[in-house]
């Protein structure tokens, strides 16, 4: 039988394929799965991932055994691709990842680009594939959660906002970018969004908005699941930040949600944002794991791959 490892573009007909490839790998790795096919198609749909067109399959024998997510992600002014691979536990350590990774890597061109990748310290082959190849840590996703939430001290400046869920999320769309794009712009994470694409953002989420005379200031994306919720992003517009509307914001959401032990509210934070880490901790989140992400220029891991695996 031929066994060799055939690497090419997702079709939409892999759908299938991937939630029982995600199904596999969660046994092994808790937290990298499951998905639900309706989740799978949401985030095609997010606009970094262009509904696949950077993701790539691995096949043996005409099965899927791996898939590795890609995007490139515009920072404003540079480019960053984001990969993730996850290989069918049967089928490791065959060099599998390694074909998917080199396919990935031939997409650009230049030797500067960063690559960027979350490995959970749980998925320990992860950890020694990332280490490999030389990546280096840069940050860590902290995954939060909130049973209980505290009522934060209420400022003059939040006391004055208003803060509701947006009915016309289109509306305030480029308000919302324009925001995002500002408040984001030195995290690890970023990713600069056009108006067009965070109208899209916004349809799927629940949207909160603060707003001062008239003008928003803030907004916080939900997405409310069946026992619990999640907090997709919260930001404050860098010129209105330290004035207590971020606190009371995430606690109006929390309490509009009835968060409890048995509906939790979940999110993830960077190790290296201080000022979020501690505000959380105030609202009643406590850490409960973390993701690393790590980084390595694409000329780096070019140079890695010839040296370790040629
Ligand atoms: C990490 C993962 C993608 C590797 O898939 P794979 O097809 O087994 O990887 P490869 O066979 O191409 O391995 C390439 C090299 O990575 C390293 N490596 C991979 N798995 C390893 C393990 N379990 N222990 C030690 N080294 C390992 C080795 O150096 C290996 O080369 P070698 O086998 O010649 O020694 C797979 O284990 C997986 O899906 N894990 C869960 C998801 C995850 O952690 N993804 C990482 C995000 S990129």
């Amino acid at each position: 039988m031929d066994d060799s490892i055939t690497i090419r573009p997702l079709r939409e007909t892999d759908a299938d394929a991937v939630v029982a490839l995600y199904s596999k790998a969660a046994t092994v790795e808790p937290r990298l799965g499951p998905i639900t096919l309706p989740q799978w198609g949401q985030f095609l749909k997010l606009p970094q991932n262009r509904g696949g067109r950077d993701f790539r399959v691995a096949e043996r024998n005409g099965r899927l055994v791996g898939l590795a997510e890609s995007s490139l992600r515009d920072h404003g002014g540079h480019h960053c691709r984001f990969l993730k691979i996850v290989v069918v536990p049967e089928a490791r350590r065959r060099g599998t990842a390694l074909a998917l990774f080199d396919d990935v890597l031939a997409i650009d061109a230049g030797d500067d680009l960063a690559i960027q990748t979350l490995v959970s310290p749980d998925w320990p082959a992860g950890m020694a594939f990332v280490s490999a190849f030389g990546f280096a840590r840069i940050e860590s996703e902290i995954g939060m959660k909130c049973v209980e939430p505290l009522q934060p001290a209420r400022t003059l400046a939040a006391a004055r906002a208003s803060i509701e869920r947006a009915g016309d999320v289109t509306a305030c769309a480029a308000e919302i970018a324009h925001i995002h794009n500002t408040a984001y712009a030195s995290d690890a994470a970023f990713r600069l969004y056009s108006p067009e694409e965070m109208a899209q953002l916004l349809t799927e989420s629940e949207v909160w908005i603060a707003s001062e005379d008239g003008q928003v200031s803030g907004f916080c994306l939900t997405e409310p699941e069946q026992n619990s919720m999640w907090i997709e992003s919260v930001a404050v517009d860098p010129a209105r930040q330290g004035r207590g509307l971020g606190q009371v914001l995430v606690y109006h959401v929390l309490t509009a949600h009835e968060v409890s032990v048995e509906h939790p509210c979940w999110l993830n934070v960077s190790s290296r944002n201080p000022a979020a880490l501690k505000i959380y901790r105030r609202l009643g989140f406590r850490p409960q794991h973390e993701t690393c992400r790590f980084s390595a220029t694409r000329g780096e891991l070019i140079a890695a791959r010839h040296r370790r695996f040629n």
